[in-house]
């Protein structure tokens, strides 16, 4: 079992595209064990998305992730970390396969609805930035069992 960080961006809140996103997700199996809805600030921005700060892009992405709420999660599952970048698709929109979230919903590369972390590096560095250890809970939901074989997790 693997642990991602997966937060629903401000255009997928005031497009409110979070529930059939989230769904997806649902469906797939993956385990929510975190969520919470905050309003991303600069230098919470700054934190998050520091490998990008000196891009020139940068400027524009912290104006969109500060402009309207988001929903911080933590999903579960096995190597849920390669499973949620291949439902997502490329960054842009535009490059997306059809059938993945972004190919679907999105026609942008800053505007692409869901971040999800790329490394369980990554996965551990943002959920430490949005959660404290004792916001993440660990559940077995009963129908857990119709997922995977007991083998497979
Ligand atoms: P995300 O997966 O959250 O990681 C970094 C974010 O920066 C990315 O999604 C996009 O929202 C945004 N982004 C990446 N590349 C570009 C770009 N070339 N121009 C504008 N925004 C970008």
């Amino acid at each position: 079992m693997e642990r991602t960080f997966v937060m629903f961006k401000p255009d997928c809140l005031e497009r409110g595209l979070l529930g059939r996103i989230l769904s997806r997700f649902e469906e797939k199996g993956l385990r929510l064990v975190a969520m919470k809805m905050l309003r991303v600030t600069p230098s919470l921005a700054r934190q998050h998305y520091a490998e990008h700060a000196s891009k020139p892009f940068y400027p524009s992405l912290e104006e969109f992730i500060t402009a309207s709420p988001v929903v911080a999660t933590v999903l579960e599952g096995p190597e849920v970390i390669r499973v949620v970048r291949e439902m997502l698709g490329a960054t842009s929109g535009l490059k997306a396969l059809a059938g993945t979230i972004r190919g679907d919903y999105s026609s942008s590369r800053q505007m692409n609805l869901v971040h999800a972390s790329d490394s369980p590096e990554s996965a551990t560095r943002e959920i430490d930035i949005y959660f404290l250890p004792a916001e993440l809970l660990a559940w077995d939901p009963s129908l857990a069992c119709w997922f995977q074989a007991p083998s497979e997790v």
